[in-house]
């Protein structure tokens, strides 16, 4: 009579032994070695192997209507000014002059997002004054939304001198996101939702352009207009006003945050799970250690 293999399943078998003994010690170093690891791995990681990931976004952006304008009208020093603040502009005293501003955000694409600033102003000059440098600086809000929620208050800033008087300067560029860290992954991000000039402050210092600028730059998030190519026209006629125009645009980010760890501590953990469970089996299967073994069906030895 043939015999063949009906059915079969695993036998459970229990090792048994007491608690002053090898066995256990072995146990408890088994379970240690299993657990910590992984969290060492994961603590070091952070700073070890720092895991970022990038995601794009278009940034909400918003025009503040804050300017700062700054003409130098001799090589000598001399120069005229205007600003939206009206502390700064009555110190400025007979070198404030008054331009004519137009200003229009364009959403190019219709996705309910601004794409673009046209700015446009006009500065009147006297006869016998010429510009040799402009000195631009406007203010923006920049929001994200993907991933954490980023408020902040930023700015752009132009400067561009000649040693030939100009008529008119042109620039096109890009108001591009400055990240110095990584930004939260999740939460609100606000830190950097203050003023970046002081409006309300009646003291010189706080329209000092060197200043405004030592403190932005020190910011972990800000902004930074890109603006490889600016165009400089010379030869005004005398009566003529000085032109700016500014397009600045604002474009698709990259943005950085730090990847979450939770994932390469689950994934070592089961390594580790896996390789001790198999020299667990080995060393209690073979009597490395002694214990007493109880198959399955046999009644419980106490
Ligand atoms: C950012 O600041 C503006 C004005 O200072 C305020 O109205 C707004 O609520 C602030 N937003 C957040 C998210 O902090
Ligand atoms: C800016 O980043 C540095 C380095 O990560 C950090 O030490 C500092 O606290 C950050 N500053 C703010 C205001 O978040």
């Amino acid at each position: 009579m043939a015999f063949y293999e009906v059915y079969s399943h695993p036998a459970l078998i229990r090792y048994k032994t007491s608690v002053c003994t090898k066995a256990t010690l072995f146990l408890v170093v088994v379970v240690c070695l299993t657990y910590i690891p992984p969290l060492l791995v994961a603590y070091r990681s952070q700073g070890f192997w720092i895991k970022r990931s990038t995601y794009e976004e278009q940034p909400v952006v918003r025009f503040q209507y804050q300017t700062l304008l700054v003409a130098a009208t001799s090589t000598d020093g001399d120069y005229v000014a205007w600003s939206t603040f009206p502390h700064l502009n009555n110190m400025l005293g007979s070198r404030l002059r008054i331009p004519s501003v137009s200003v229009r955000e364009e959403d190019k694409n219709q996705d309910g997002k601004l794409d673009l600033l046209n700015f446009q102003l006009e500065l009147p000059l006297k006869p016998d004054e010429q510009v040799y440098s402009i000195q631009l600086l406007l203010t923006f809000s920049y929001q994200l939304f993907r991933m954490s929620t980023v408020v902040m208050q930023s700015l752009a800033y132009v400067q561009y001198s000649s040693s030939v008087p100009g008529s008119k300067l042109f620039i096109n560029g890009d108001l591009r996101l400055q990240q110095r860290t990584p930004l939260p992954h999740r939460g609100l991000y606000n830190i950097y939702n203050v003023s970046v000039i002081d409006g309300s402050s009646p003291f010189a210092a706080s329209y000092d352009l060197e200043n405004i600028i030592q403190m932005y730059q020190d910011r972990n998030l800000s902004t930074v207009l890109s603006c490889p190519m600016p165009v400089w026209t010379v030869g005004r006629a005398a009566a003529s006003p000085f032109q700016l125009k500014a397009q600045i645009r604002y474009p698709l980010e990259l943005i950085t945050y730090p990847s979450d760890q939770t994932f390469t501590c689950q994934l070592v953990l089961l390594i580790f799970l896996w390789v001790f469970e198999r020299i667990q089996r080995f060393v209690f299967q073979n009597q490395v250690l002694t214990t007493v073994p109880i198959p399955l069906g046999k009644p419980h030895l106490s």
